[in-house]
C-alpha cells in the first residue's frame, strides 16, 4: 500500500512518514519546503527519512496543480494524507494570504487530483481544534457548531471540512478530517510555544506569557497523533465522510505547563506576564469519545511524560 504525504518534511509529517516507512507502507512525500521557518529542520527531518528504503521525495508546491497531477500519477497513491498547509493563528493576522493559498486552494488541489485518479485514494486530511473558535462549551465535542472561528487560519481549515464534504457527497470519495490539538514532541516547531519557551529557558531570557498564563490548552504527544492517524488511515469501517478530534483529552493549564518544561530543562524560568494576544483561544479541551468509538483510539503521554522527551531533543539538536 502506498500513503502519499503532504507536508512531509514538517513535524507531524516527518513523525507519520517514518511510522508509515516503519509499518512497511511505501510513503510519497510532497513538500515545498517553505520559510516560515528555519529550512533546515525541515532539510533534517526529509534527509532521515531520505535513508529508509520505501521513500520516495517531491519537492512541490501543492499550489503547482500540474505537478501534484504528475506524481498522483505515477505513484498512484491508496491513501492521501494531506498535512501541507500554512499553520500558525497569530501569523494569519499579518500573512493572510498565504492562508488562502496553501491552505484552501492547494487543498482544492489536493482533493481534484484525487477525485481524477484512476484510482481514487482515501483522503486523511489535517484540521484543527481552532475551529471551535469563540465555542464556550467543554469539552470540545464533534457535533458542536463551529461557526465562529477567530482566526483566518481557523476559517480556512473549517473551509477544509466543508470543501472535503461536498466532494465526499458529489464524487463519493471517502474524506476524513482530523482536528488536531495543541500537538508536541520531538523535532518540534520552532514557532509554538514550547520551543519559544525552552530557547528563552536556555539562554536566560524571560518567557512571554499571554493572558497572565490563564490559559487551558489539551497538549497531544506526537505520537498518540500518529498513532490515531494510523487508525483512521488503516480503519474499513469508517464513514464516505467524517470529522474526528484527536486530543488528549486532559486540558493543561500553561502555568503547569512551563513548570514541567523549566523542570525537565533544570531551569528557573523567568516570565514576563502579558495581555491575550488576538487570536487565541482562551482554553482548547478535546472530547475523544468519537476517535475513541470508532476506532479504539486511546492516548497514552501525560505531560509529566511528553515535555521531558520535547526538552531532551530540544538540548540534543540545538547542542545546548
Ligand atoms: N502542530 C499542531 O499543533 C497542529 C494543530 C492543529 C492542526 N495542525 C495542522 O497539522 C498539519 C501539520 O502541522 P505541523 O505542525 O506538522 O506543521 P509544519 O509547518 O511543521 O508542517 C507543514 C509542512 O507543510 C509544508 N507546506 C506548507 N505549505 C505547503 C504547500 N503549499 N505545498 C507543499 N508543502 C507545503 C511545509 O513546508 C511544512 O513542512 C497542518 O495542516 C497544521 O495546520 C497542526
Amino acid at each position: 500500500m502506498t500513503i502519499l504525504i503532504t507536508g512531509f518534511a514538517g513535524f507531524i509529517g516527518f513523525h507519520a512518514a517514518r511510522d508509515f516507512l516503519r509499518r512497511g507502507w511505501w510513503v510519497v512525500g510532497v513538500d515545498n519546503f517553505c520559510d516560515y521557518y528555519d529550512v533546515k529542520l525541515k532539510r533534517d527531518r526529509a534527509a532521515i527519512l531520505g535513508e529508509q528504503p520505501g521513500f520516495t521525495a517531491h519537492e512541490l508546491d501543492i499550489c503547482d496543480f500540474a505537478g501534484l497531477e504528475k506524481v498522483f500519477a505515477e505513484e498512484a497513491p491508496d491513501v492521501v494524507l494531506n498535512l501541507a498547509a500554512q499553520p500558525g493563528v497569530r501569523y494569519s493576522i499579518t500573512h493572510p494570504f498565504i492562508y488562502q493559498k496553501s491552505n484552501v486552494e492547494g487543498f482544492l488541489n489536493v482533493l481534484e487530483c484525487c477525485r481524477h485518479a484512476a484510482k481514487v485514494p482515501k483522503l486523511v486530511f489535517a484540521s484543527s481544534s481552532s475551529v471551535y473558535g469563540g465555542n464556550t462549551k467543554m469539552p470540545f465535542e464533534e457535533s458542536d457548531q463551529v461557526d465562529t472561528p477567530v482566526s483566518l487560519y481557523a476559517a480556512t481549515k473549517k473551509a477544509n471540512e466543508l470543501m472535503a464534504h461536498t466532494y465526499s457527497h458529489l464524487y463519493k470519495m471517502q474524506t476524513i478530517g482530523l482536528r488536531f490539538f495543541t500537538v508536541y514532541g520531538a523535532w518540534y516547531r520552532p514557532d509554538m510555544a514550547l520551543s519559544l519557551f525552552a530557547d528563552a529557558m536556555l539562554h536566560g531570557r524571560p518567557i512571554k506569557v499571554f493572558n497572565n498564563g490563564d490559559m487551558l490548552r489539551d497538549f497531544t504527544f506526537v505520537d498518540d497523533i500518529v498513532d490515531g492517524i494510523v487508525r483512521v488511515v488503516e480503519a474499513q469501517n469508517l464513514p464516505l465522510y467524517d470529522i474526528f478530534n484527536i486530543g488528549n483529552h486532559r486540558s493543561e493549564k500553561l502555568l503547569d505547563v512551563i513548570e514541567t518544561l523549566a523542570a525537565a530543562l533544570g531551569v528557573t524560568p523567568k516570565m514576563e506576564m502579558l495581555p491575550m494576544q488576538a487570536g487565541d483561544l482562551y482554553a482548547t479541551y478535546a472530547s475523544i469519545d468519537k476517535l475513541n468509538k470508532a476506532v479504539g483510539y486511546v492516548p497514552k503521554t501525560t505531560i509529566r511524560e511528553g515535555v521531558p522527551v520535547f526538552a531532551k531533543w530540544y538540548r540534543e539538536y540545538h547542542g545546548l
